[in-house]
C-alpha cells in the first residue's frame, strides 16, 4: 500500500511572488494537494492570469509586498475570499548581481525591501489570522544566505541571511500560538531571476557550472523546491520549527568548506 501525502484540503495558503518561477510551482503544488491557494503577484499580471486560467481553483491577488498598505489590503481580500489563512510562503524576491565595491544603493534597497521587509509585512498582516488556528510560515531564503558563494551575490546574500534570522526569531516568538516558522534555502534553479535575459549559451554555461558545484552533479527544478514547501506547510512537519533546510544537490562549497 502506498502512503498518501497529507491532504491539505481545508487549509488556505498564501504564496507571495507566485506569477512565475518557484512561487508559481509552489502555488500549483499546494493546489494539487488540495489547499486553497491565494497566489500573489505584482508586475506580471499576464503570467498570473495564465496561472489562474490553467488552475481555476487558484485565486490571484496583486500587491507589491514591499508596501505595507498593499499587503494589508491583499490580506483583507484573501480573508474576504477564503475566510482564513493557515500557511504563508514568503517567496517574493528580487536580486541584482553586483560586485560589493560597485554598490548600487537603489538596487540594494529594492532587494532589502522586497526580500526582507516583504516577508516582515506579509507576516505581520497575516498573523492575526494565523494565530486563530495555528499555522506554518515558510520563508524562501537561499543557500547564498547560509554561506555558499557566487560572484556578485554578496548583497543579495545578506538580505537572505536576515530572512534566516527572522525565521529563527519568529519560531521563538510564535511557537506559543502553534505557529511553526521554517526557511527553505534553495540552490540555483533556472527561473527568470537567474537566467532571465541571458542567451541560451550563457544559460548552458551557468547550468554546467552549477552542476559541477553540486555533489549530485545536477540542478534542481522549481518542483523540487515546491514539494519541500508543501511538506513544511503540512502537518507531516508538525514537530519542526526554526529550521533552515538547504535544498541544493549538495553544494560543494557548503559541504566541504572549499571553493
Ligand atoms: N531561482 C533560484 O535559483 C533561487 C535560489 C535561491 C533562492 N531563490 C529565491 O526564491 C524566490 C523566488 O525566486 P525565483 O527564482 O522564482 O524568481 P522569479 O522567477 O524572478 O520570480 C520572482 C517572483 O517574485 C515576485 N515579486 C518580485 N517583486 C515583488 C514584489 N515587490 N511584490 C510581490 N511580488 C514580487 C515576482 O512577481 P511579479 O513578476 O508579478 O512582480 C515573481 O513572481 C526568491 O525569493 C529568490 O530569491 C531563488
Amino acid at each position: 500500500m502506498h502512503m498518501q501525502f497529507e491532504d491539505l484540503s481545508g487549509k488556505v495558503v498564501l504564496v507571495t511572488g507566485a506569477s512565475k518561477g518557484l512561487g508559481k510551482a509552489m502555488a500549483v503544488e499546494f493546489n494539487r494537494y488540495g489547499a486553497k491557494v491565494a497566489a500573489n503577484y505584482n508586475a506580471s499580471r499576464e503570467k498570473a492570469q495564465e496561472l489562474k486560467k490553467d488552475n481555476p481553483e487558484i485565486e490571484i491577488f496583486k500587491a507589491d509586498v514591499s508596501d505595507r498598505k498593499q499587503v494589508r489590503d491583499m490580506i483583507g481580500s484573501i480573508i474576504a475570499t477564503f475566510g482564513r489563512i493557515d500557511i504563508i510562503v514568503n517567496n517574493a524576491g528580487v536580486w541584482k548581481l553586483q560586485a560589493f565595491e560597485e554598490f548600487d544603493e537603489s538596487a540594494f534597497e529594492r532587494m532589502w525591501r522586497v526580500n526582507l521587509l516583504g516577508a516582515v509585512y506579509t507576516t505581520l498582516e497575516a498573523l492575526p489570522y494565523l494565530k486563530k488556528n495555528g499555522g506554518s510560515i515558510i520563508n524562501i531564503a537561499s543557500n547564498a544566505g547560509v554561506g555558499t558563494a557566487a560572484n556578485g551575490t554578496t548583497l543579495y546574500a545578506i538580505t537572505k541571511a536576515s530572512l534566516i534570522m527572522l525565521t529563527k526569531r519568529l519560531a521563538f516568538e510564535l511557537g506559543q500560538y502553534g505557529i511553526r516558522v521554517n526557511a527553505i534555502a534553495p540552490g540555483w534553479t533556472k527561473t527568470d531571476l537567474t537566467v532571465g535575459g541571458r542567451s541560451s549559451d550563457e544559460v548552458d554555461q551557468l547550468e554546467s557550472y552549477f552542476r559541477s558545484r553540486s555533489e549530485l552533479h545536477t540542478i534542481g527544478s522549481p518542483e523540487d523546491i515546491a514539494r519541500l514547501a508543501v511538506y513544511l506547510g503540512s502537518d507531516y512537519s508538525r514537530f519542526m520549527t526554526g529550521q533552515v533546510i538547504v535544498i541544493d544537490g549538495g553544494r560543494v562549497d557548503n559541504l566541504t568548506h572549499s571553493l
